[in-house]
């Protein structure tokens, strides 16, 4: 093979499709009922806005995920390796704080991070990205965290479960912070090294460790639901009781603390089973403050990524199924030269009627009708000496093989009739 993808990058399959468009198809079925409108971003940024819009903290930055480079004008430029930052940056250049708040948003393409590859993690993924920005009421956090809800009901999905916790906010969360600083500092010996530099650089990452060694250590950390001012445990409290007015299971996990540093107030993930290492299908939260951080006006917002390859590695995982992808329902077939240039104009007037036909392209008969089976189509229309003389076409039922002479002026109203 003297090529290959690059590592962490795959190809998406013409049998992959019928997943993608279903997540698709459902995405704007499901934005639309919730009154969010699309918004494209570039792929890429400036470094700046990045380093700036994530934090300097997050894995990110920390694990130097970021595929960054320097172009020929010797701009630094980053591939966007999350839509947050680039949403925000839109919605100050673009003036959009004066249209109607709140303002809800939502992006799907390709997201870049040079993580290490392993089940569910690539370097290139896609996300479905939704934001709703311009309002503090957490009624907003529950209508951004029900879309992802509604997808992956729409989707088929059991046994999902969303976790949420609140983060606190620029008021309450430094003495958490600093408390977790204080039980785990003589405690530094015991960590290992990618922990040891999150208690360096961004404590509240320790409760995410991987490392099963800090079960021990964290089941007596202190715990944020202790630290939280009024306002942020006001703005829990609503979110669950709005939660439960919807019957939207949840479950309270105080640990769960996200690799962004923009988050406060609420977070949240959602977890597949049977993905691998990395179970989140969804992450999100609220993030007011970005925006000023970025420049912008004090506008708050909150919002959810989505990875659309972990979706259908849990679809898969839980057996679920995709429906196909239309095919053309009619193959030609022709006998003859004369018969072939018929078809190739039959074949347009139907394809302009919008209905799918293909062409075979083998001169027998036989060998054309297997091509109409493997194609699956429903109908041949075969085109011979007989046809042309009497302007008509012979269809055949590829299930029940029968055939019928058909004028070749009623061909469509025919297939028509007959559900194609
Ligand atoms: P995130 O948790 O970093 O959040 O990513 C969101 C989702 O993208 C994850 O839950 C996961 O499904 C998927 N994902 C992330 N990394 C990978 C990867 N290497 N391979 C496959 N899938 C992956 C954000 O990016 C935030 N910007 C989300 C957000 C929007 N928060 C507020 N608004």
């Amino acid at each position: 093979m003297p090529y290959a993808a690059p590592t962490g990058a795959k190809d998406i399959l013409p049998e992959e499709w019928p997943f993608w468009r279903h997540i698709e198809q459902n995405i704007q079925r499901i934005t639309a009922l919730y009154g969010f409108e699309p918004l494209g971003v570039p792929i890429f940024e400036s470094t700046a806005l990045f380093t700036r819009g994530v934090g300097e903290g997050s894995d990110l930055v920390v694990q130097k995920e970021m595929y960054s480079f320097q172009d020929k004008s010797g701009d630094e430029l980053t591939l966007r390796p999350e839509f947050t930052a680039g949403i925000m940056r839109a919605y100050v250049e673009n003036g959009m704080h004066t249209r109607p708040a709140p303002l809800r948003l939502y992006a799907i393409g390709p997201i870049f991070r040079q993580e290490k590859p392993q089940a569910g993690r690539y370097r290139i993924h896609h996300q479905f990205n939704v934001e709703a920005l311009g309002e503090e009421d957490p009624v907003i956090d529950v209508e951004v965290m029900s879309i992802a809800w509604d997808l992956y009901d729409a989707l088929g999905f059991k046994g999902l479960s969303f976790m949420i916790n609140s983060t606190g906010c620029r008021e309450c969360r430094p003495a958490f912070v600093q408390a977790l600083r204080d039980y785990f500092a003589p405690l530094a010996e015991q960590l290992g090294e990618t922990d040891r530099t999150r208690l360096a650089r961004n404590p509240l990452r320790l409760l995410d460790s991987k490392d099963p060694a800090m079960e021990r250590l964290l089941a007596s950390a202190p715990v944020i639901h202790d630290f939280l001012c009024e306002s942020c445990r006001t703005h829990f409290a609503t979110l669950r009781q709005y939660l439960d007015l919807l019957g939207r299971p949840y479950t309270i996990n105080p640990r769960l603390v996200r690799g962004l540093d923009y988050y406060v107030k609420t977070v949240f993930e959602v977890w597949a089973q049977d993905i691998g290492a990395q179970a989140a299908v969804c992450g999100g939260g609220r993030y007011d403050g970005l925006i000023e951080a970025l420049g912008g006006p004090a506008v708050p917002g909150v919002g959810f990524g989505s990875g659309i390859e972990r979706i259908i590695l849990a679809l898969k995982a839980q057996g679920v199924q995709a429906p196909a992808l239309p095919l053309p329902l009619v193959m030609l077939v022709y006998r003859g030269p004369a018969a072939k240039v018929e078809a190739i104009r039959l074949l347009q007037t139907l394809r302009q009627a919008g209905i799918g036909a293909l062409l075979p392209y083998r001169d027998s008969l036989k060998a054309q009708l297997k091509q109409a089976d493997r194609a699956r189509a429903r109908f041949a229309l075969i085109l011979g000496d007989d046809e042309l003389a009497a302007a008509s076409v012979t269809v055949r039922d590829l299930t029940s093989s029968q055939q019928v002479s058909v004028p070749r002026s009623e061909v469509i109203a025919w297939l028509r009739a007959h559900g194609v």
